[in-house]
């Protein structure tokens, strides 16, 4: 009897295999002696074996119960499979993701990881900047202590505020937070919740003040830009420092919105794929329309009445 093959191109090795369609990936690509990385042997423990599919993902059987169970361990973006788990139906191209030494310890250290993020993804967030209005003052008039110190106490209070709304701090630099909403898909509407958190932010600054005061004779405020649209998130691990970041254009969107704030003597402004998300509750705002440093076009933004 003829068995049936599907075709399997190798991205990195540019070359296709043969695979019979009661084989795995993993099985057709050793079959062929590519060094295909399969630490457990095949028995979807380790998932050293892991591959990106690139074309085809609907010809790719279903996640088994022992594949999914992988899958939901390290979050894996629905693309991501296992090699050794994974049968087909037709053709596909794959990415082997495991190439090294260096690619297995950054596996190993996943399975230690208490990410809830996607190892990779492109996600549809809302995307928050803030900045402290007062800082440039504050930090030329005190010593490198008294930044530090009052910084890391801001950002100890703002962070639990935005993670009591659905929130995480992806970046801090400075006086600036990048916070983003969404990732955990708890909430329905991920702008709502930033627009309650930057409010909340602002209602705790006062009791912030009153330290900043009495100590530091001066007062803080904030400022926020915010926007929603696609980011590419993933936790990022530089071997000394890991987080959880975001890149993408509509990162550097959300940066020059806050900005604008200066121009237009703000303290909250949304772009309009944001305001659009809330507009039947906040049906009044201020409406501008700006250019934006390193962008092009004329951009709509919304000054919220909260
Ligand atoms: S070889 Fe270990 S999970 Fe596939």
């Amino acid at each position: 009897m003829k068995r049936t093959l599907n075709r399997i191109s190798l991205f990195k090795e540019n070359q296709s295999v043969n695979c019979p369609i009661d084989n795995t990936i993993l099985e057709a690509t050793l079959a062929m002696n590519i060094n295909h990385t399969h630490a457990c042997g095949g028995q979807g423990k380790c998932s050293t074996c892991r591959v990106s599919v690139m074309q085809g993902i609907d010809n790719c059987s279903p996640r088994n119960a022992v594949e999914q169970e992988m899958a939901e361990t390290l979050n894996f973006p629905t693309e991501i499979r296992l090699a050794c788990q994974t049968k087909l139906k037709g053709n596909v191209s794959i990415r082997r993701m495991v190439s090294d030494k260096l690619d297995m310890d950054i596996i190993s250290e996943q399975f230690s990881s208490d990410s809830k993020i996607a190892l990779g993804s492109q996600q549809k967030l809302t995307i928050v900047f803030t900045d402290i209005v007062n800082y440039t003052a504050f930090a030329e008039k005190f010593p490198p202590y008294d930044i530090v110190h009052v910084l890391n106490r801001y950002y100890r209070i703002m962070n639990v505020i935005i993670q009591n709304h659905n929130g995480i701090i992806s970046d801090v630099a400075g006086d600036g937070i990048l916070a983003v909403f969404g990732t955990d898909k708890t909430s329905d509407n991920s702008v709502l919740d930033a627009i309650n958190a930057i409010a909340e932010m602002k209602e705790k600054l006062n009791t912030f003040n009153d330290y900043l005061e009495s100590n530091f004779s001066t007062t803080f405020g904030i400022r926020a830009g915010v926007h929603y649209g696609n980011v590419i998130v993933g936790p990022f691990d530089t071997g000394a420092m890991k987080k959880m970041a975001v890149i993408g254009d509509n990162v550097n969107y959300a940066s020059r919105i806050e900005t604008a704030n200066k121009e237009f003597g703000t303290e909250l402004l949304l772009s309009e794929d944001a305001y659009n998300v809330v507009k039947e509750i906040y049906p009044k705002n201020n409406e501008f329309k700006t250019s934006l440093k390193g962008k092009t076009g004329t951009y709509k933004l919304y000054e919220l009445k909260q």
